[in-house]
């Protein structure tokens, strides 16, 4: 139970890593808000959640809303009493390199991924500087760090999200908040089973190459980045601020030949 007694806001929490997130943080004793645009899919969430007998609660909101996201963050507050930690994981995908990409896909990109996590963190931060106390994880990206083929919107909006994160952090520091952020590997979920059809003429060789960029040969799992962000949204990471943490089978570290 290493997150008893926590309240933990996901956006996102509808699919993929998300969804595993909250479900693994409702095992280990969190109060979870699972925050969606799909309410089918966010209510699906929490009923996956009581079954295994944890807390949850779905609130519907879209990240790149304003008025949305504030009334989702105040539904929260009322719902769970606080706020202690907030997952930024909401995110698209974007393919294309620059000349094939279109303003309107790039700017709904840049809205979900980079907007996405400045407008949950805007309403919550006050929340948290006022108790003094708070936890915020930032889903980047491994492409933060590396260029890959095709992704010019995508990379874009991570390599953003590592760059708040440390501004982040040293701006609320003196509130005793934390900003971290998460730098997954590519992780098998609906995210990437749609970029596969999207990038490639043969999905299942695309499969094939993205697999070999990965020094273990295999995709990671959802649980793989869900046990991550449990380190960083328990006291056991209290010394780390503002870093980047790697889930990613060697892809930025390791080379394949
Ligand atoms: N899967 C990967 O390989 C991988 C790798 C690195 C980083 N990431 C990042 O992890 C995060 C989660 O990815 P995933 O693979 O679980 O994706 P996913 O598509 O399975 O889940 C994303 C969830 O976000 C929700 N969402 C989308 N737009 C939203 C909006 N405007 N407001 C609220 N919710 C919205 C979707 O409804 C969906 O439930 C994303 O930020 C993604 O960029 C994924």
């Amino acid at each position: 139970m290493r997150l008893q007694g926590k309240s933990v806001l996901i956006t996102g929490a509808g699919s993929g890593i998300g969804k595993c997130t909250a479900q693994l943080f409702a095992a280990e004793g969190a109060e979870v808000i699972v925050c969606d645009i799909d309410a089918a899919k966010g209510e699906e969430t929490v009923a996956e959640i009581a079954a295994g007998g944890g807390t949850s609660a779905f609130l519907q909101a879209d990240v790149t809303n304003p008025e949305s996201v504030q009334a989702m963050v105040k539904a929260a507050i009322e719902r769970f009493g606080r706020i202690d930690v907030l997952f930024n994981n909401a995110g698209i995908s974007g393919v294309g390199a620059i000349h094939e990409v279109e303003p309107d896909v790039w700017d709904r990109v840049i809205n979900v991924n980079i907007r996405g996590v400045y407008l949950p963190s805007k309403y919550v931060l006050g929340h948290m500087m006022e108790r003094q106390s708070g936890n915020i994880i930032n889903m980047s990206s491994c492409i933060a760090e590396i260029g890959l083929a095709r992704r010019a919107s995508y990379a874009a909006t991570k390599g953003a999200v590592l760059a708040l994160t440390k501004s982040m952090q040293v701006d609320y520091a003196p509130y005793n908040i934390r900003v971290n952020a998460l730098l997954p590997g590519t992780i098998m979920t609906p995210f990437v089973e749609n970029y596969l059809r999207s990038s490639y003429a043969d999905p299942e060789e695309g499969f094939a190459s993205i697999k070999s960029r990965q020094l273990t040969g295999e995709l990671g799992r959802p649980d793989d980045v869900a046990k991550a962000a449990l380190f960083l949204a328990s006291d056991e990471s209290k010394f780390m601020m503002g870093s980047p943490l790697y889930i990613d089978g060697g892809v930025v570290f390791g080379k394949n030949a």
